[in-house]
């Protein structure tokens, strides 16, 4: 015989109940119901903030069981923006970061423009490159401006499922685009890449950073450019700079972390490695990890990955410096040479 319990609650309990299963912020509870079924279910503390858990997926809508991708639904072409294409350029609602249509093609045009700058400095050729991969391409906004590449399959991946399928109503063709999940993983042969990069995204990447590093170099070529950018000595030094804090308005609160953590437990005068303020990957809504490295172990440790070609300081957003990384040539043989300790 089944035995059944029935247990009455009131309501206010039950309320309580129910916000306590869910643990969302209370701004997440203020907002309209649909927006916090969708941080909910994106954010879940349960799952994005748990750092045993290394496959986690942002999928597009979470919350429906049925959606339908309209192809019609872009507007072709909206502006081209002076990028020389016909690429239509997404609603600005759906951009990432908080941009006008002006500021969404100018400062894609200038990031791209300090990633070809930076690569052709290190001898790399565009013109001979046949596989480009934009790694954590959110909304498009760099990728664009590889669109004169005709010999080239340049692809984009990002964690999150929304902006891979805007990118693909978006973007492709002529772009090829895949949504990829926080395991350190890409679905793409060894070898594959010419050139890699991955604007503001280490910047992001709290836990298995090396494991992710150590994916990319798997599927570039040997003799192969990655380029990060991250924060380093130079980005701490600007949190700490009122005159660079009042032309970044976006540095207050992470500066405002910063110095709460070195109260805490004083940390930034000494021989530290990196440190990391909210730890879950990618945006995660409400919040997102923010990783800083010391320049001095940043350098050392990808030098026992990668030939360390270039470092520019301030060239992402002012606050980013990019490291030009180089799959070494031994790799060709597909057994590097083991290096023999003394
Ligand atoms: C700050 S945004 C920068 C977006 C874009 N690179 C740009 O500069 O406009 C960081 C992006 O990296 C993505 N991202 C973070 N971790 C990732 C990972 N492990 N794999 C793929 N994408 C990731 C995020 O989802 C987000 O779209």
């Amino acid at each position: 015989m089944t035995k059944v319990s029935i247990v009455i609650i009131n309501g206010s309990l039950m309320k309580q109940l129910v916000k306590k299963a869910l643990r969302l912020p209370a701004k997440a509870i203020l907002a309209s119901g649909y927006d916090v079924i969708q941080e909910y279910i994106a954010t879940s503390p349960a799952v994005w903030f748990n750092p045993y858990l290394s496959a986690k997926v942002r999928p597009y809508r979470p919350e429906v069981e049925t959606y339908i991708i309209r192809r019609d639904d872009v507007a072709r072409p909206v502006t081209t923006g002076g990028d020389g294409s016909s690429l239509p350029i997404p609603p600005k609602e759906r951009f990432i970061y908080p941009l006008s249509e002006e500021g969404f093609i100018a400062s894609g045009k200038d990031n791209a423009g300090t990633i070809r700058r930076v690569a052709e400095a290190s001898g790399f050729s565009f013109q001979t490159a046949r596989r480009i991969l934009d790694f954590g391409c959110a909304d498009g906004r760099i990728i664009r401006w590889f669109h004169d590449l005709k010999d080239c399959e340049v692809w984009g991946v990002d964690l999150l499922g929304e902006y891979i399928l805007l990118c693909q109503q978006y973007l492709s063709p002529p772009f090829k685009f895949a949504t990829n999940t926080s395991e350190p993983h890409l679905p793409f042969e060894d070898r594959s890449f010419d050139l890699i990069y991955a604007c503001s995204v280490f910047t992001h990447i709290a836990d298995l950073a090396d494991a992710w590093l150590l994916e990319l170099r798997r599927i570039l070529r040997p003799g192969g450019r990655l380029f990060i950018t991250v924060h380093d000595d130079r980005s701490i030094e600007m949190c700490l700079d009122p005159e660079a804090v009042r032309r970044h308005p976006h540095l207050a609160p992470i500066r405002d972390t910063l110095l709460d953590l070195e109260r805490q437990n004083p940390f930034v005068g000494t021989n530290y490695s990196m440190f990391t303020v909210f730890r879950a990957p990618g945006p995660g809504g409400h919040r997102e990890a923010q990783v800083f490295y010391k320049t001095d172990y940043l350098k050392e440790h990808l030098a026992s990955m990668f030939n360390v070609r270039s470092i520019t300081l301030e060239a992402y957003s002012e606050f980013q410096s990019a490291y030009l990384l180089e799959k070494p040539a031994s790799y060709a043989a597909g057994h590097p040479p083991v290096a023999v300790r003394s």
